[in-house]
């Protein structure tokens, strides 16, 4: 039968305290002035990268080696860490749902049917990110999603957009926003009442994660649910035209807005009746929106109104908390995750980031499930994130707070696992600013010099990789890999992820004589990250992980 006992691994001893540091949006990339890891300065992470190719070498981090439906889609942190803790690669969100539209399956199911009860009466809302970036949403799901819809009776429907910027280029929103409205345009030619009613910039409303900052949801549920924001417009196309054009504007901090009709009325308040469902197939920027959704009880913010609604998830978000309770595909099943296994073999663990990547570390690293698997091995600190100030004027982030927690964590021996993310590259990365990635990059390695001194002090052993790339390519490039310049003759900034491998290194005085990476896995991703972690604290994988990264020479 099953058991959670791991055997013994033949050869690697325990007891060694293992840090594991996870750069986020650290890839590996030409060395070019594009590339602010290679421009700042980064002593560790330069030294480590000297071990190649027996302590450092590339793993894959993007498209199929980490569930995502293709090898066109970059990476992310929720498939990326996914992939980090469960060893195992899942079809993950963005396929299931392709597959789900593709075969019709998705209008056959509890969620959808739960949902059309509301269709003779109500309004259907869709909410959700507007963009082709595949990370959190899909314009061309949510194109069929709404044609689906309207085959199946719904009759009256309302979108509130997120605009991008983030998963794609900045300035792409207003395109997007037309493709949009020309399809509602041909559903309303058909007789279907179809309009956009709100929406707001993705970094500045609804989508907020990790509870770190509720007014980002409170701006769009005024918006989305009572029809009240400071801008009003005729059409969703001249709003975002028109904000975009405002001083220092971008499509992910565009303010909130609602579009009236010819009286001023906002055309798609929610109310009573109504089905909702939010488009999002990935969790942590849906959660809190769920959570104001949902939940009878709710003091986060003043909803006002609480309308009676039928509410479903494209996916349920979270596992634990089963938010939302009614959701249209199934998410994947990620279960016996090694956070899980170690814990039922003794290991005692300490996680630790700053609010806006916590979850990456816990949440995500656990198979999209909150909380402990057991209390009284684990504990899981989280820094506070600064509210409301861009990543670009602090890029120094909570570096240096997260790798002395780390650090004193390390150095109290009460842990067998430290595990730390460092959301510099990623998070900096994603405002577009060279300048201020490459302090959030130096600001990086210096956190992973504390953890890595620490581990010395220790006789432990370090595993330093990242989730996916980011920081290294801050340009959008041609086929040939030449920057791509406008018309004015300048760059176009990427504030993407990337389709880029990321570094793994391993050490430590810990670490056994004649371990080293294994010469036979060329094609090895992030998912082979778990079996190297357990076999470090001395056991081995479950036989259904991905294989192990590293083989002992006597
Ligand atoms: C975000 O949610 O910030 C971006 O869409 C993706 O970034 P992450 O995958 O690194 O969290
Ligand atoms: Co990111």
């Amino acid at each position: 039968g099953f058991s959670w006992k791991l055997p013994d691994h033949p050869k690697l001893p325990k007891g060694r305290t293992v840090a594991v540091v996870v750069l986020d949006g650290w890839g590996e990339a030409e060395p070019d002035q594009y590339n602010c890891i290679h421009v700042a300065d980064t002593p560790a992470t330069d030294s480590l990268r000297k071990g190649a190719p027996d302590k450092w070498r590339l793993i894959k981090a993007h498209g199929t080696a980490v569930g995502l439906p293709s090898d066109d889609d970059m990476g992310n942190s929720e498939v990326g860490h996914n992939a980090l803790g469960a060893g195992r690669i899942y079809a993950q969100g963005a396929k299931l749902v392709d597959l789900a539209l593709a075969s019709g399956k998705i209008y056959e199911g509890e969620g959808f049917k739960y949902i059309k009860e509301c269709f003779e009466i109500g309004t259907l809302h869709l909410v959700g990110l507007l963009s082709d970036g595949g990370v959190h949403s899909r314009l061309d799901q949510l194109q069929l999603l709404i044609k689906g819809a309207a085959e199946h009776g719904a009759k009256r429907i309302r979108v509130h957009i997120l605009t991008d910027g983030r998963d794609v280029l900045d300035g792409s929103s207003v395109g997007f926003v037309e493709a949009l409205e020309n399809d509602l345009a041909k559903l309303r030619e058909k007789g279907v009442d179809a309009q956009i009613a709100s929406g707001g910039g993705r970094m500045y409303v609804t989508m907020d994660r990790y509870e770190n900052d509720w007014n980002v949801i409170k701006r769009g549920w005024d918006a989305h649910v009572l029809g009240e924001a400071p801008h009003k417009f005729r059409t969703a196309v001249e709003a975002v035209k028109k904000l975009r054009a405002e001083p220092n504007a971008s499509d992910q901090y565009l303010p909130p807005f609602v579009i009236v009709d010819e009286n001023g009325e906002a055309v798609g308040p929610i109310v009573d009746g109504d089905a909702v469902v939010t488009f999002n197939f990935r969790a942590d920027r849906m959660v809190m929106l769920a959570k104001a959704l949902e939940y009878d009880n709710f003091d986060k913010f003043d909803r006002v109104r609480f309308p009676k609604i039928h509410y479903a998830g494209m996916l349920q978000y979270d596992g634990e908390l089963k938010l939302p309770s009614h959701y249209l595909v199934s998410p994947p099943e990620i279960e016996r995750t090694s956070g899980e296994y170690l814990v039922h073999n003794g290991i005692r663990t300490f996680a630790c980031s700053e609010t806006v990547k916590f979850g990456h570390v816990t949440f995500f690293w656990n198979g999209n499930r909150s909380g402990y698997f057991n209390p009284e091995l684990e504990e899981y600190v989280e820094i506070p994130s600064d509210i409301g100030i861009p990543f670009n004027v602090r890029p120094k982030m909570k570096a240096a707070e997260i790798a002395e927690k780390a650090r004193d964590a390390i150095l109290n021996r009460k842990f067998d696992q430290v595990r730390v993310n460092l959301p510099n590259g990623d998070m900096v990365g994603h405002t577009g600013d060279i300048q201020a990635t490459i302090v959030g990059c130096k600001a990086a390695d210096e956190a992973v010099k504390i953890i890595l001194d620490a581990v010395d002090q220790v006789g432990g052993i370090y595993v330093v990789t990242a989730d996916h790339g980011n920081a290294e390519d801050m340009v959008k490039r041609n086929k040939s890999g030449q920057p791509l310049v406008d018309k004015n003759g300048n760059i176009q900034i990427l504030t993407s992820h990337t389709l880029r491998p990321v570094p793994i290194a391993i050490g430590g005085p810990g670490l056994a004589p004649g371990v080293r990476f294994r010469g036979d896995l060329a094609e090895a991703g992030l998912a082979n990250v778990a079996a190297t972690v357990i076999n470090l604290h001395g056991f081995e994988a479950p036989s259904d992980y991905e294989p192990t990264l590293i083989e002992i020479v006597e």
